[in-house]
């Protein structure tokens, strides 16, 4: 597919493509700008090649987009506290984004996206999946998308981050967490799409403890159905940017002992809602989307 900015090739039917004829370094003029976000609205994960970005550049990039988040319990760069730095090496005994998640769905506002660029690569392996909570909702027969609707689910970022990032390093203290619907409105598309994730969620507020663990089990699983992925490999240089309202992904820690590097810049997002009315109507194609 060609775009009169840039060329465009999906690479599955419901969530990814790769974009070339773009220089993330240089400033978005408003015609691109809108072209990249309609791209991401689209497509949910956009990848890009050969971009050499400084740590300047790329939150420049990412600043288009919005206001930039910083994590709650990474180690910070001190002059760059919003670049996350993403390395595994001989010496890792985690590397970050090994569970299927969204990015810190644990905070309150959880991140709208997340621009991640990989500078150094193992001899092979270090993918990241990439998969569509638009397709893994849509996939669900409509009794349990309606239950679903009406559920609650708890984010916990202790969960996640002990054993990960110790509490050394924590933005306000202590762990965050949060509860969110379990099916969100995507604020732009306006389409529904699970927020429910292996990495964060511990369980669903309205449920018995047994039902609620049964169900989580089965929304983690049926999230990770490959219909609903792509895979992206990466090079030096390749960047990877995704909404996280729609997405889900998950780091592949298959390049031990190797060494892959790189750094993420993250944008801040509002708190998650569900609407089914405007859902619906998304659905019926009543709705415009921007
Ligand atoms: C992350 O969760 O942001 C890390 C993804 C990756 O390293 O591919």
């Amino acid at each position: 597919m060609n775009d009169s900015l840039f060329r465009v090739e999906p690479v599955s039917p419901v969530i990814g493509a790769e974009l070339s004829g773009v220089d993330l370094s240089a400033p978005l003029t408003p015609e691109l700008f809108e072209a990249l976000h309609q791209a991401l609205m689209t497509h949910l994960v956009l990848f890009f090649r050969d971009q050499e970005l400084s740590f300047e550049q790329h939150k420049e990039f990412g600043r288009r987009f919005g206001e930039l988040h910083i994590h709650p319990a990474a180690p910070k760069a001190s002059e760059h506290p919003e670049i996350l730095v993403v390395h595994g090496d001989a010496t890792a005994t985690f590397v970050p984004g090994e569970l299927w998640h969204s990015d810190v769905s644990c905070d309150v506002e959880p991140p709208m996206g997340s621009i991640l660029r990989i500078e150094q690569v193992p001899t092979s392996g270090g993918d990241t999946l990439f998969a569509s909570m638009y397709a893994a909702f849509e996939a669900l027969s409509d009794r349990l998308q309606r239950l679903l609707g009406e559920l609650t689910a708890v984010h916990d970022g202790q969960q996640y981050y002990v054993g990960r990032y110790g509490g050394g390093n924590l933005r306000d203290g202590v762990y965050p967490s949060a509860e969110h619907p379990a099916v969100r409105t995507h604020p732009v598309t306006g389409r529904p799409a699970l927020y429910v994730d292996e990495g964060f969620t511990t369980g669903f507020k309205e449920l018995k403890r047994a039902e609620s663990d049964a169900l989580l089990a089965f929304v983690v699983r049926h999230c990770a159905a490959p219909e609903f992925q792509c895979r992206f490999r990466w090079r030096p240089n390749s960047v990877a940017f995704w909404d996280n309202r729609c997405t889900q992904h998950l780091a592949i820690w298959d390049y031990f002992p190797e060494t892959r590097h790189g750094y993420r810049v993250t944008i801040k997002g509002d708190r998650p809602f569900y609407d089914p009315a405007r859902s619906a109507k998304e659905s019926r194609g009543d709705l415009v989307s921007p």
